[in-house]
């Protein structure tokens, strides 16, 4: 049986990830400091199979503790968006670079044979092109995809003929999550449709690339898999079509209801992000099997069903990482 750690395990993403693996048959670590508590994995927390650490990626000594008997290393863990890294630009580079970096020597050290990095294709910044390949050059605009893009090479370095490391570069995510993430583009249109019945689109010719979290965390699911020659040393893109946010806001409506309106109002941020996917389905054989409406019908039952509680203070990541800050909950590296 394979041990998979999965550092930030029990954040939005993890928390799909983890039960799958725990189905594939794997055994599973996760390191987490737990800041959005450990709501994401309550329906797996008494597993056998699953162990959960609570700890911080900075704290070397736990990593390397972590680390024992570990066959592969998914690593989630970060201060994973711009306004939560601009709350504190210090931490964000001390979690998202410096602790990775660590963490790719110590999984080395330790014996780890694949390494998959959870990088973002916000890497990119603004391109005018309508298909940004992995081959053009990076160009991050906040402090939140510097520490990723700066932290990509080292994944690509450290790649060797016992170690196989991989940057994936995800679209933003969508989709429900038991640890939900209300700050992600079609999530919060449908959080609005479903509660305000009316969505305020900013702009709406921006576009906004998607990727469905059953989609993204089957991927990961399957690179821990794919021979290492096809990923080793490699970085992929990973998202769905590219749709502008007034498309988005058209399909949500059409899931919730025709009840829903849409407001658009001018806006300055004219930003478009638009990433090509087909290096990944070409060489690795992975596609997306579900769409911007299954993620919105999906928060829908969700949210029928009793399993979202929009006011969990758990789903806003910036607003519960500035309580966190404030509260001394999370300090910077003496
Ligand atoms: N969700 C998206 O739209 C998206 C898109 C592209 C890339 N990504 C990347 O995917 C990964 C997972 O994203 P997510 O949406 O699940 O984010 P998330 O914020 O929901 O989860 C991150 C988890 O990491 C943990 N964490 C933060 N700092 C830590 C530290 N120092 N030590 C240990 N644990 C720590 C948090 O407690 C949290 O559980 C991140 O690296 C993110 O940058 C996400």
């Amino acid at each position: 049986m394979k041990t998979v750690l999965i550092t930030g395990g029990a954040g939005y993403v993890g928390s799909i990830l983890v039960p799958k693996l725990l189905t594939q048959g794997y055994k599973v670590v996760v390191v987490d400091t737990l800041f959005f508590t450990d709501i994401g994995l309550q329906s797996v927390k008494s597993n056998p199979n699953l162990k959960i650490v609570q700890g911080d990626i900075r704290d070397k000594e736990l990593v390397k503790k972590s680390l024992q008997g570990v066959d592969a290393v998914i690593h989630l863990a970060s201060i994973s968006n711009d306004p939560s890294s601009d709350l504190n630009p210090q931490l964000t580079v001390e979690v998202n670079y410096e602790a990775s970096l660590n963490l790719i020597n110590a999984s080395k050290a330790a014996g780890v044979k694949r390494f998959i990095n959870a990088s973002t294709s916000s890497v990119y910044g603004i391109k005018d092109i309508p298909n940004v390949t992995e081959d053009l050059p990076l160009d991050p605009l906040t402090v939140y995809s510097k520490t990723k893009a700066d932290t990509e090479p080292f994944v690509t370095k450290s790649n060797d003929g016992n170690f196989t490391a991989v940057n994936i570069r995800p679209a933003t995510v969508m989709g429900y999550s038991p640890k939900m993430r209300l700050d992600l583009t079609v999530n919060i249109l449908t959080m609005h449709a479903l509660t305000k019945g009316k969505i305020t689109v900013f702009g709406g010719g921006q576009k906004r690339p998607n990727i469905h979290i059953e989609d993204i965390t089957d991927y990961y699911c399957k690179l821990l898999e794919i021979p290492s020659e096809k990923i080793a040393g490699k970085t992929f893109n990973a998202g769905y079509e590219n749709f502008t946010v007034s498309q988005i806001a058209e399909m949500v409506k059409e899931i919730i209801g025709s009840h829903v309106t849409i407001e658009t109002t001018p806006s300055n941020d004219n930003r478009s992000y638009h990433i090509s996917s087909a290096k990944i389905e070409k060489e690795l054989g992975l596609k997306p099997n579900h769409t911007i409406k299954d993620a919105v019908l999906d928060i829908k039952k969700a949210s029928e069903k009793g399993l979202l509680d929009w006011s969990n203070p758990n789903f806003y990541n910036v607003k519960k990482m500035k309580t966190l800050m404030e509260d001394q909950k999370v300090l910077l590296n003496a």
